[in-house]
C-alpha cells in the first residue's frame, strides 16, 4: 500500500493538500483512504461533509472510516480520536508498565524510561492508523503540525527500543518454564509490551517503507521556509523519503497587491533555491476556501497537473549498505546540514546512532557493520541530495584472522 504522509507547519493548508491529493488519487483509481491524526479534527470540514447530517459531532466521533459522499472513485475519511485510544490501551499499557516495576526482570529505569515517552497519543493515532489500513491501496495522512509530526514519526523508533530493552533474556525462559515463576501480573505486562512494540513496528514498517513517502506543505513566506527546510532535513535524517514541497496560497498575479504579488514571486524563486533536490509545486491563493470535493480535486489538478498524485518522483536515498574498495559505507540522508550539527557514534549492541540537533535516529546495522567500527565520516552530494557517508573499517578485534595455524 502507498503511504503518503501531508506535513507542514500550523495553518499552512495540510488538511485541504491531503483531501485534494486524496481526492485525486481516488479519481485515478487507487482505493483510498485519508486520514487525520492531527487533534484539531477539521477535515470532514474541508471535504465538506459537515453540515450533510447536520451533526458535526457524528462525523468526529467516528471511530471507523467513512464513505467520502460525492468522491470520484472509492474514498473514505477516518478522524482519529486519540482521547478514546488513551483511555483504553494506554491505560493497559501503563498497568502493564506498573506490573513491571513490581515485577521481576526488567530494569526499573528502563520501565521508567517507557512510562514517561511523551506524545504516547500521537503514536497511538499511528495504530490507529494501522488497524485500519488493510483493503486500501493508498492512505493519505493529514499529520499534526511539524514539531509534533516529527515527534511522532521518531516514535515507534523510541518506544520500540526501550520497549525491546524492557525484554530480558529471561522473558524467553519463563516462556519455556511456563509463567510459574513470574507474578501473573508480570506475564500480562510483558505481553503487553510485547503486543505493542509489535504494533509499533508494523506502524514503522508503514511510514517508512518503501511506498512511503512525506509531502511538505509551506507558504511563500522567509519564516514557514526556513521551519520547512529544517522539517526536510530533520525527516530525511530520521529515514523518511521526502517526495516535494507544496507550497500553498501563491498570491501572484494582477488579482493581487502588487507588493504582495512580488514577495511572493520572490519567495517563489527561494522556495526553488532551497529545494533545489526537490519537486516544488504550487497552489494559488484561491479567493473562496477550498472546501468539498470539486474545488478541492481542482486545487489538486492545479497542484499535481499529470503528475501521480501519490508520488512526485523524488529520488529516493539508498539505505542498503555500499562498497568502496575494501571498506563499507551508509548514506544517511542530511539535506541541509552541516557536518558540525551530527554526531555519530556506535554503540555497544552495534547500532548506529545519528543526532542532529535534538533528533536521534538509531539505525540497527547488518551483521557485517556490527563487527567493524566507524572509521570517518564526510558529508556528500548523491542523486538523492546531501548526505552523510559514514564510512566502516574492520575492527580486528572482532574478527578471526582466518589466518591462525
Ligand atoms: N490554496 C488556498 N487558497 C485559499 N485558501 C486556502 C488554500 N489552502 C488552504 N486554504 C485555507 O487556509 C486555511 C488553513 O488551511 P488548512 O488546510 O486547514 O491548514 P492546516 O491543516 O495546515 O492547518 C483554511 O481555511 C483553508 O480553507
Ligand atoms: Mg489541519
Amino acid at each position: 500500500m502507498r503511504v503518503l504522509l501531508v506535513a507542514g507547519k500550523g495553518g499552512v493548508g495540510k488538511t485541504t493538500l491531503a483531501a485534494a491529493t486524496a481526492i485525486a488519487a481516488a479519481r485515478d483509481g487507487a482505493r483510498t483512504l485519508v486520514v487525520s491524526t492531527d487533534p484539531a479534527h477539521s477535515l470532514t470540514d474541508v471535504l465538506g461533509m459537515t453540515g450533510r447530517t447536520g451533526s458535526t459531532g457524528e462525523w468526529r466521533a467516528a471511530a471507523t472510516p467513512v464513505p467520502v459522499p460525492g468522491a470520484p472513485g472509492d474514498l473514505d475519511v477516518l478522524q482519529i480520536d486519540t482521547r478514546a485510544r488513551l483511555d483504553t490501551a494506554w491505560t493497559t499499557v501503563r498497568g502493564a508498565i506498573g506490573g513491571l516495576l513490581g515485577g521481576a526482570g526488567v530494569d526499573p529505569l528502563v520501565a521508567e524510561e517507557i512510562a514517561a515517552v511523551p506524545g504516547v497519543d500521537d503514536v497511538l493515532a499511528l495504530l490507529e492508523v494501522g488497524a485500519h489500513t488493510p483493503g486500501y491501496d493508498a492512505l493519505v495522512v493529514d499529520c499534526a503540525p511539524t514539531a509534533e509530526t516529527l515527534r511522532l514519526l521518531a516514535l515507534p523508533e523510541a518506544l520500540e527500543r526501550l520497549v525491546s530493552r524492557g525484554f530480558p533474556i529471561d522473558r524467553r525462559i519463563a516462556r519455556l518454564l511456563g509463567p510459574a515463576g513470574m507474578a501473573p501480573s508480570t506475564v500480562d505486562a510483558l505481553d503487553a509490551l510485547e503486543q505493542l512494540a509489535r504494533e509499533l513496528s508494523a506502524v514503522r514498517d508503514l511510514v517508512t517503507g518503501p511506498e512511503a513517502s512525506v509531502r511538505l506543505v509551506t507558504t511563500p513566506e522567509r519564516v514557514v521556509l526556513a521551519e520547512t527546510h529544517r522539517a526536510r532535513t530533520t525527516l530525511a535524517m530520521l529515514g523518511h523519503h521526502v517526495d516535494g514541497v507544496v507550497v500553498n496560497r501563491v498570491a501572484v498575479g494582477d488579482d493581487w497587491p502588487a507588493a504582495l504579488s512580488a514577495r511572493h514571486r520572490e519567495m517563489l524563486v527561494a522556495a526553488r533555491d532551497r529545494f533545489a533536490d526537490l519537486p516544488v509545486r504550487f497552489a494559488p491563493y484561491s479567493g473562496v476556501e477550498p472546501l468539498g470535493v470539486d474545488p478541492l480535486l481542482a486545487l489538486a489538478d492545479v497542484v499535481l497537473g499529470t503528475s501521480d498524485p501519490l508520488d512526485l518522483r523524488a529520488v529516493r536515498a539508498s539505505t542498503d549498505v555500499q562498497v568502496d574498495g575494501d571498506r563499507w559505507f551508509l548514506d544517511v540522508s542530511v539535506p541541509g546540514a552541516e557536518l558540525a550539527d551530527l554526531d555519530i557514534a556506535m554503540t555497544e549492541d552495534g547500532d548506529l546512532v545519528v543526532d542532529l540537533g535534538p533528533h536521534r535516529r538509531v539505525i540497527a546495522l547488518p551483521a557485517v557493520l556490527r563487527r567493524c567500527e566507524v572509521s570517518g565520516a564526510r558529508l556528500d552530494l548523491t542523486d538523492a541530495g546531501q548526505v552523510v557517508r559514514v564510512h566502516f573499517a574492520r575492527d580486528l578485534a572482532h574478527w578471526s584472522t582466518g589466518r591462525t595455524s
